[in-house]
């Protein structure tokens, strides 16, 4: 196994580069010899304005250092083309895609109107979407290609003024997942994250004391690795924050089978076994559609009375 993790000459573009995240990104992936599409359209925390500035700046620091960037100033949503154009005529390819940009609409779901609901999604999701797919003709024609999609703690477990946010982050990570398992056979590996950093989005809401804890140094780590050609990972989620690197798995219970032919596929027997569904002592971590296969064969072979219980082989080590 190589000791090191090779960026050295890989072409990556970073969404939102001008500041919080995306930013330290840039820095370090330019410090390991990567050329780094810094793109970002400089705009307030709800998206609204724009300014070459926020680019400019982090363009101009890793050039002093000796780095290699350029600046890109495209709306993700509306412009996508011209991202993918500055890393072709800077660069002449990319190899990583940092899907990082993002902005807020907070609001209670009683207060939200469509279009804050709309604006989110469009900026977090369709811009993701949008670039991705035009990255993913170079990757699956260089056979390589890295993606990171930025989730959230708000899409996996809900927050509260989020609904917007929170759907768009999820559904993040079923795009990943997805794409994982297309991209397998052309080494192009998409792996997602879940954190907690401090930035713009975080100053206002958390304590000081905390957000001393949450510096976006700490994220970097993996985002370098997990686009490295050394990390086999793909598919994952991962959430980090203030130096905990973590892995969350989706996790079933061994579950209630009751025969679907039978008269106790009744909501009763759901009733009375209730708290057999929601029993996660002898669970597993489903990975793929495929591990459903054997609640096919259970139930199929169930007696007339069965509610059976079965250890679902899970063929999460196999992706296909
Ligand atoms: P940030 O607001 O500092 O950075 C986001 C950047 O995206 C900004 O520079 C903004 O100008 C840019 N941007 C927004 N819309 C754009 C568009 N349409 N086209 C191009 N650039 C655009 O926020 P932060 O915290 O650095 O967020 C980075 C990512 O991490 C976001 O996706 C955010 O949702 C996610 N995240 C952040 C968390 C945190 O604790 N800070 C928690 C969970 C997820």
């Amino acid at each position: 196994m190589s000791e090191q993790v090779s960026l050295k000459g890989k072409v990556v573009i970073i969404t939102g580069a001008g500041g919080g995240l995306g930013k330290v990104y840039a820095h370090q992936f330019a410090s390991r010899g990567a050329k780094v599409v810094v793109n970002d359209l400089g705009g307030s925390l709800t998206g609204s304005g724009n300014s070459n500035r926020a680019a400019d700046v982090v363009v101009e620091e890793i050039k002093k250092s000796g780095g290699t960037a350029a600046a890109n100033y495209d709306n993700l949503v509306t412009n996508p083309e011209g991202i993918l154009q500055t890393a072709l005529d800077n660069f002449g390819t990319v190899d990583i895609l940092i899907n990082n940009a993002g902005i807020l609409k907070d609001s209670s779901f009683k207060n939200m109107t469509e279009k804050q609901f709309t604006d989110v999604l469009d900026v977090h999701l369709n811009g993701a979407f949008k670039l991705t797919k035009l990255c993913w003709e170079v990757f699956k024609a260089k056979k390589y290609g890295r993606i990171i999609m930025t989730a959230s703690p708000a899409g996996l477990y809900g927050n509260f003024g989020q609904a917007n946010y929170s759907c768009a982050k999820l559904a993040l990570v079923g795009f990943g997942e997805t794409l994982a398992k297309e991209g397998y056979n052309s080494n192009i590996k998409v792996n997602i994250i879940s954190l907690l950093a401090k930035s713009r989005m975080t100053e206002t809401v958390l304590p000081p004391d905390v957000l001393k804890k949450l510096s976006p140094e700490k994220i970097a780590p993996l985002v370098l690795y997990l686009t490295s050609e050394e990390c086999p990972s793909t598919g994952s989620i991962y959430e980090v924050a203030a130096g905990l690197f973590a892995q969350i798995k989706w996790q079933r219970s061994s579950g209630l089978y009751l025969n679907p032919s039978s008269d106790t596929l009744t909501p009763e027997a759901i009733l009375h076994k209730f708290s057999k569904i929601s029993d996660f002592k002898d669970s597993d971590y489903p990975i793929m559609l495929k591990d459903y296969n054997n609640v096919w064969d259970v139930t199929s072979k169930l007696g007339k009375n069965d509610q059976g219980k079965i250890k679902i082989e899970s063929l999460r080590d196999k992706v296909v």
